[in-house]
């Protein structure tokens, strides 16, 4: 594979333009993590400082008329163009983590006779950990499924786990660590003939795979907004909740804005008949807005388009691998069918960390380690190149080549 035939899907990118609306401070960095920290999107600095100067400046708190429904006005437009959703079930509140406690707990407390939650073994950490914190609270068996040999589950090993026994299967669309896509309606589908709810994470595929959450039937879902949306580093996350389960569900943290007359300040908790149930506390402004810069961005090129493009990108990633790296010991530990694989490429060696920080220290790479041998790539679509991910393969085949990370600490740092 030649750098020409790069340059050439360069040439004939569809969303090519879409890389102008972000910030490049250094255009010599190949930013290819996958995906931990979407690029700043250039709008977003004038709209976060305009909320900043002419909201929190000059309008002080009567900005919180405009403010008030902001979660729910952003998340009703990212539902609308990123997520199949019609209006009024997707509000924007909290982090993942805490969306997923939320709607975990209410969905448990709809299942009362039964004991076990149903996840997988590689789903993202925080995910496990409230899963495992909920089943150690309510007495109820967590079961983690491993995932076959290429990442994802599938519907057949999902079906043979589901029994009259499981009160909630919670999973993630795209897997953080294989980039494995699920089967959303079926799997959703399987759940609910056994009589379970599903809880979808949606973290790893929001703004990058196409989603359609109500023609797939799907209950429940939560995902964040800092990677694919480009919404900055600790923007609020998202929930969803199926208009039809709404007032059948009850959230565990019982704040005022989830109450029903929020500024009548009653005596008690009398929670509201629509997603705003799923709120807790006051909305964090100035981290939400960005979201909706985000989702406009992407909403531009749409989503058909960036899906298009990251199985190109990543379709590239696998080539090369199968060229270059594959007979210098590296696995692919990605789906081979790029319809299986969301827009990441995970690349198995066993001195992954020490090769990621030699990228990252003296290539001007970026990708991520994430344990316990994986190097992640992840070319957003939005905003990378074809000769970037053909950059970049050709720097690590030379950082292989030369041994070049022989000279870097075994030892991870505190973020990797
Ligand atoms: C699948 C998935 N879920 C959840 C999270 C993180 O959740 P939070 O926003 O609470 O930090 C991540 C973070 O990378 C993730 O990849």
């Amino acid at each position: 594979v030649k750098r020409a035939e790069a340059e050439r899907m360069d040439a004939e990118d569809a969303i090519g333009w879409l890389r102008d609306h972000f910030v490049f401070d250094d255009p010599g960095l190949i930013y290819l993590d996958g995906n931990s920290l979407g690029r700043l999107p250039k709008a977003t600095i004038a709209a976060v400082n305009e909320a900043m100067r002419a909201g929190w400046g000059s309008r002080l708190v009567r900005a919180w008329h405009e403010w008030i429904d902001v979660g729910q006005r952003v998340g009703d437009h990212l539902g609308k163009k990123l997520l199949g959703a019609a209006p009024g079930q997707v509000a924007v509140s909290d982090s993942t983590s805490v969306n997923l406690y939320k709607l975990a707990t209410a969905a448990l407390d709809t299942r009362p006779g039964r004991r076990v939650i149903l996840s997988t073994s590689d789903n993202f950490p925080t995910d496990r950990y409230i899963l495992e914190g909920l089943a150690a609270a309510r007495g109820l068996e967590l079961r983690l499924l491993n995932p076959g040999a290429d990442g994802g589950i599938g519907v057949e090993a999902m079906k043979a786990a589901l029994g009259l026994d499981v009160a909630l299967v919670s999973l993630s669309h795209v897997s953080y660590l294989s980039g494995a896509i699920e089967d959303v309606p079926a799997i959703t589908r399987a759940a609910r003939y056994a009589g379970a709810l599903v809880l979808w994470d949606l973290s790893h595929s929001a703004g990058a795979v196409p989603i359609e959450l109500d023609s797939w039937g799907v209950d429940l879902a939560v995902g964040c907004t800092y990677k694919y949306l480009n919404a900055g580093p600790g923007a609020p996350a998202f929930l969803y909740v199926r208009h039809s389960l709404q007032t059948r569900l009850r959230q565990p943290i019982w704040g005022w804005w989830g109450q029903r007359e929020q500024f009548a300040m009653g005596p008690a908790y009398d929670p509201a008949r629509s997603i705003a149930r799923f709120l807790a506390g006051t909305p964090p402004v100035l981290s939400l807005l960005p979201i909706q810069v985000g989702v406009d961005v992407l909403a531009e090129a749409g989503v058909e388009r960036l899906r298009d493009k990251g199985v190109a990108l990543t379709e590239l990633i696998v080539r090369l691998w199968e060229a270059w790296l594959e007979p210098l010991g590296f696995t692919l530990s990605s789906p081979r069918d790029p319809a299986r694989r969301g827009a990441h490429v995970s690349l198995g060696h066993a001195e992954a960390y020490r090769v990621s920080q030699a990228l990252i220290e003296e290539c001007k790479v970026i990708p991520d380690f994430r344990p316990p041998n994986v190097v992640r790539l992840g070319p957003a679509p939005a905003y990378t190149r074809f000769v970037d991910v053909w950059d970049a393969m050709d720097r690590l085949r030379k950082v292989m080549d030369a041994r070049a990370y022989e000279r870097f600490d075994p030892r991870p740092g505190r973020v990797t």
